[in-house]
């Protein structure tokens, strides 16, 4: 029977999917897989179901000798050398489509939390600060008649601009490097400067690594709203604090960081930063269709077929 090392528990149901298939050696520790019980527990094994928290490194992978897939529970798979996985003739598989509508209705749930300043109410409530209804009290901005600046024009990014016209604003996408702009399409610097809400939907790569610094927080509008759901490295995280300090932004809202679980502490005291922790796909409905989606590529790859979504 295949051997398959599985790094974090999954959703019973697909767990007895897999199970009935192969031998599942489950690594079921309370935070991510220590690098060195990976190594150790990769030897042997045909696949490695990962989890975006395992660094899947060169070295890794050629202590796996006798991987044939790696499949990767999230879209993205920026914790993966898929470059040395393919010269080791390795799959890599990651899970699209199936998280594209989570995590667009959670970088909805930020830009309202943002606009509307819903954390910071809830935590004045709590504190018991709370004096009673006035007519100045924590105002917030409105969604209706603004622009919201899309970097990224893949499934997610085109998911969060459908749902656009149910708040009464206006869509527009950054033009894509090395391809004609289209008539919705805007440079990256036309797009922070006109922009009321701007919002990060790209991989992580060399090419978009800290594409987001001060530079380009002092060009977008006093008034506007910045939100990540991508990844924390696209944006430089301490550059947001001071954009947000200095006032040349009115908010942000961040669900993704550069060193997870660590938030700049230049962050953690504005109340003017909605702070979530990596929740975008973490719906019971999307991480089981993840879960199961892995699992398939798997089974697939290790009947001879060929995956369903490889990378
Ligand atoms: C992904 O799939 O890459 C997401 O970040 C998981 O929430």
């Amino acid at each position: 029977m295949n051997s398959v090392l599985l790094t974090r528990r999954i959703p019973s149901s697909v767990l007895r999917t897999l199970e009935s298939a192969c031998s599942v050696d489950l690594y079921d520790g309370p935070s991510p897989i220590p690098p060195d019980e990976l190594v150790r527990r990769l030897a042997g094994k045909r696949a490695l179901i990962s989890m975006l928290t395992d660094r899947v490194t060169a070295d890794l992978i050629d202590a796996g000798s006798s991987l044939s897939i790696i499949a990767n529970v999230a879209v993205g798979y920026d914790n993966i050398d898929v470059a040395h996985a393919k010269r080791r003739g390795i799959v890599v598989t990651n899970t699209p489509d199936v998280l594209t509508n989570a995590v667009a209705e959670f970088t909805w749930a930020l830009i309202l939390s943002a606009a509307r300043r819903v954390a910071e109410a809830d935590r004045l409530v709590r504190r018991g600060d709370w004096k009673g209804w006035a007519l100045d009290f924590m105002l917030g901005s409105e969604l209706k008649g603004k622009q919201l600046g899309i970097i990224g024009r893949g499934r997610i990014g085109k998911a969060v601009a459908e749902k656009a016209p149910a708040f009464g604003m206006h869509a527009v996408f950054a033009a894509r490097q090395g391809r004609p702009a289209q008539r919705d399409e805007l440079s990256l610097d036309e797009l922070l400067i006109s922009s009321d809400v701007v919002s990060i939907h790209v991989p992580q790569t060399t090419a978009t690594t800290k594409m987001i610094d001060r530079r380009e927080l002092a060009r977008m509008k006093r008034s506007a709203i910045l939100v990540n759901t991508a990844r924390g490295a696209v944006v430089d995280e301490e550059a947001v604090g001071w954009a947000l300090t200095e006032r040349l932004i009115a908010g942000a809202a961040l669900d993704v960081f550069e060193r997870e679980p660590a938030v700049h502490p230049s962050l953690i005291g504005l109340e003017s930063v909605v702070l979530a922790p990596h929740l975008g796909s973490a719906t019971r409905e999307t991480r089981t269709a993840m879960a199961d989606l892995a699992v398939r590529n798997v089974m697939a790859v290790l009947s001879g077929e060929t995956a369903l979504t490889p990378v």
